[in-house]
């Protein structure tokens, strides 16, 4: 049975706006968005409306698409000048994800390079530069499915965290490509979700995706992944991730570092899965990527009928956490599997990327 992928991020007809998915409400609510100006494409990404790093990405290409066709310039500088002014508005909506600010330089160099040609041209070439880094993830993501398929047996029980399926990307995902392509083959195995508090991706997001690909799914809180563990019924965790450091250092999101060292206590692979869009090699190690505080009332009452904690207690939300290198088997990229020492496998996975050249 092949799976019916969402369209998560797209164009209106007229190429005017961005539609998406809102995946704050998901799943009980299915609802389109159409996004015509800068702040509410700032609001859709700061609230996770649009959100796993690819997908971000992905988002700001079109976004700046459509944005672009509404600034008003006759000649280059001042167009540019106030493109890169939406690109770094858009780029401060969330910080950790490199995608976000991957896909904005990409389109502003885009640009750039076209400077010699008219602003009605410059903005047809920046559409097709949109539309050029969603298939681009479709591709990659097929191929780090196809990678992650060989990690994986028979029968097998996995155990992923947060959502990194084709909601956060483009079609197959990443950490869920390796199933959701499994499960189109025929093999049967079995998948733990992390409800991944307090934003509840696993629960809302990931659970969805695999039951509605009839992928045999068992939820569960962040607190029982060691149980199941050392049940014996976990042989192997596979993970999104939302920027990798040059050494293997990895963000994802929050608790994910705490899955990776409970599956080296077990001797479990745990594997990160990712495009080379997500690998940032200016970043030396962990310590250099910036981690993103969100509000204290996602803890407090999101969710929750009446506050579950005092008024004004302090909180303390970060969206990611990085997972140090060596709690990691492999990073699967598009380019192939990457083994340890990360800081020659990553490097060399960016330089023989069919996709090096956007970068
Ligand atoms: O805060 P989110 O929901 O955007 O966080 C998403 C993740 O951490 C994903 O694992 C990551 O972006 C990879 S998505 C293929």
């Amino acid at each position: 049975m092949k799976f019916q992928y969402p369209e998560n991020v797209a164009l209106n007809e007229s190429e005017t706006a961005v539609v998406i998915l809102d995946q704050s409400i998901l799943p009980n609510e299915t609802r389109f968005l159409t996004l015509l100006t800068p702040e509410s494409c700032y609001e859709a990404i700061q609230k996770l409306r649009v959100r796993g790093a690819p997908a971000i990405g992905i988002f700001a290409g079109y976004a700046l698409y459509i944005l672009s066709k509404t600034i008003r310039a006759d000649s280059f500088p001042v167009f540019f000048q106030k493109l890169c002014e939406v690109g770094s508005y858009l780029n401060s909506s969330r910080p950790t994800a490199v995608n976000l600010s991957w896909a904005i330089k990409r389109m502003e160099k885009t640009a750039e390079k076209n400077q010699e040609k008219s602003i009605a041209e410059i903005i047809a070439i920046l559409g097709k530069e949109a539309h050029a880094i969603q298939q681009e993830d479709i591709d990659m993501c097929h191929s780090i499915s196809e990678y992650g398929l060989s990690l994986f047996k028979e029968g097998d029980g996995l155990l992923t965290h947060c959502n990194a399926g084709p909601l956060a990307t483009s079609l197959y995902g990443t950490a869920l490509g390796p199933m959701l392509l499994a499960k189109e083959r025929g093999r049967n195995f079995h998948v733990f979700s992390d409800e991944t508090r307090p934003l509840l991706q696993g629960a809302r997001l990931t659970s969805y995706e695999l039951q509605k690909a009839g992928i045999d799914v068992t939820l569960i809180c962040d607190n029982m992944a060691s149980l199941v563990m050392k049940n014996g019924w976990v042989n192997a965790c596979f993970v999104g991730c939302d920027r990798v450091a040059a050494n293997g250092d990895v963000a994802n999101k929050i608790g994910t570092s705490g899955v990776a060292i409970l599956a080296k206590h077990y001797g479990i692979p745990f594997y990160v899965l990712g495009p080379t869009s997500t690998i940032d090699l200016s970043c030396k190690s962990g310590d250099d990527i910036r981690i993103e505080l969100r509000d204290p009332e996602e803890i407090r009452e999101k969710w929750y009928r009446e506050p579950m904690a005092p008024e004004h207690v302090k909180c303390y939300n970060p969206a990611f956490d990085v997972t140090d290198h060596t709690l990691i088997t492999a990073i699967v990229t598009e380019s192939g599997i990457c083994r340890p020492p990360f800081t020659e496998s990553l490097k060399k996975a960016c330089q023989t990327s069919k996709y090096q050249s956007a970068r």
